[in-house]
């Protein structure tokens, strides 16, 4: 059974879709650790009542990022972490990570992507009055949202829609949509290893 991470930064309702999933028997992995940036945020909550071992931090205590995720790569290893899915963690990804688990991380992002990148991407598209935006899931480079891209789903912006109506239709896309990418990865990376 593959184990994976959840790095989330806030109210962890991506987190808590995949831990539902994971709870259903949908994907074959165990959730064997959320790290956080915000010892506040609501999804510490949500991880205590799902039973996820919890490591949060505040990048403010460190001197440097390398140094906070020197410790968060000592925390995946202890947690024999095989991938790391980005659940809303508002931080970009450093070379300490990347070079300790490059091609295993994966984010979710709520725009089309090469479109909307950074923050606030629901409201960019918003503003922007665009017909059409959605969700994607990809894999993290050293970039702002530019990794391979793994999947995509489209939201259509009606014109009664508000910011807020519109966060919704993409949160039930995400919620859909992330776990059934993870499901694929870690049943390929299961199957890969029973063929060798
Ligand atoms: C999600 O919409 C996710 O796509 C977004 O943060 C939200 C977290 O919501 N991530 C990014 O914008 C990354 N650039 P959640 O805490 O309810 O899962």
């Amino acid at each position: 059974m593959k184990k994976i991470a959840l790095f989330a930064s806030g109210s962890g309702s991506n987190v808590q879709a995949i831990a539902d999933s994971v709870q259903k028997g949908e994907i074959p992995a165990e959730i064997t650790i959320l790290v956080c940036d915000q010892p506040d945020a609501y999804v510490i909550k949500r991880a205590e009542k799902l039973q996820i071992p919890v490591f949060a931090f505040r990048a403010k205590d460190y001197s440097s990022k390398a140094e906070f995720e020197r410790e968060i790569v000592q925390k995946l290893q202890e947690a024999e972490v095989d991938y790391i899915f980005l659940a809303g963690y508002m931080r970009l990804i450093g070379e300490t990570l990347l070079n300790a688990y490059g091609g295993k991380i994966v984010n979710i992002h709520p725009s089309l992507l090469p479109a909307f990148p950074g923050k606030d991407a629901i409201g960019q598209a918003f503003t922007a009055r665009v017909k059409i935006t959605g969700v994607t899931v990809h894999f993290v480079d050293e970039g702002m949202d530019t990794g391979p891209i793994i999947d995509q789903e489209m939201v259509r912006i009606a014109n009664e829609d508000t910011r807020e109506s519109l966060q919704v239709k993409i949160q039930q896309v995400e919620h859909q949509l992330y776990p059934k990418v993870i499901r694929q990865l870690v049943t390929e990376a299961s199957r890969g290893e029973g063929k060798k």
